[in-house]
């Protein structure tokens, strides 16, 4: 009997595991704009960035974004749009960094994915090489996504930034 059982469990668990076996990997360069005519991505909240006398880190503690940046697919913002990242990010920390809390939406409008969008909720310390956000969720062909994002600033241009994402997705 208790074999029985023990059996079943271990049939049961390698099912699932078999069915989760399938990892998408995406890469494509989100474009955050905030400056000039056609800026994606307006403060909401909090102090400016360049009150004088002030250092620009503690001060913009609390200031809130909402962006709309394009996704595209290479570091051209003139290459094939591929989606949007829609959301809001903050200044979190009142520290000696420049660290986000991200919480957004990266909406598809190619191929298998168009219409398809992923959520992701986490800490940005944007001056790090690497950052890593975790992937909470999805809709579409990322319906009960989890996964990472390991984000790189490819360029900047004073608050302009093209930031390359590498993301890998389980399904
Ligand atoms: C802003 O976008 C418009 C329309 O796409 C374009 O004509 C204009 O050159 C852009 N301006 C800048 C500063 O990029
Ligand atoms: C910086 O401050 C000046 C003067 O207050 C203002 O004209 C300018 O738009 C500000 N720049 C940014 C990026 O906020
Ligand atoms: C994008 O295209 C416009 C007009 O076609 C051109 O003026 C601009 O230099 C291009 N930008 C890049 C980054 O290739
Ligand atoms: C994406 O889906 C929309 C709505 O279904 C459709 O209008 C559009 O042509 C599709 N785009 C591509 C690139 O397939
Ligand atoms: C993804 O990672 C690879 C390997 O590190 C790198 O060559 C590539 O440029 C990255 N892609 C993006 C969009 O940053």
């Amino acid at each position: 009997m208790h074999i029985f059982i023990l059996i079943t469990i271990l049939f049961v668990s390698n099912f699932s595991v078999a069915k989760k076996a399938k990892i998408l990997h995406v890469e494509f360069y989100l474009h955050d704009i905030v400056g000039g005519s056609n800026r994606s991505a307006v403060q909401v909240a909090g102090q400016s960035s360049n009150v004088t006398g002030l250092n620009p880190i503690t001060s913009m503690f609390g200031s809130v974004f909402v962006m709309d940046n394009a996704l595209t697919s290479t570091p051209s913002l003139n290459s094939t749009l591929v989606g949007r990242a829609q959301g809001l990010y903050a200044m979190a920390s009142q520290h000696n960094e420049f660290s986000l809390l991200m919480t957004l939406t990266f909406h598809f409008i190619q191929e298998s994915y168009n219409g398809s969008s992923f959520s992701v909720v986490g800490r940005n310390p944007v001056m790090s090489e690497i950052r890593e956000m975790p992937i909470v969720g999805g809709t579409g062909v990322f319906r009960m996504a989890r996964g990472y994002c390991l984000a790189k600033t490819y360029s900047m241009d004073q608050m302009d930034a093209v930031v390359g994402y590498n993301v890998t997705i389980f399904l």
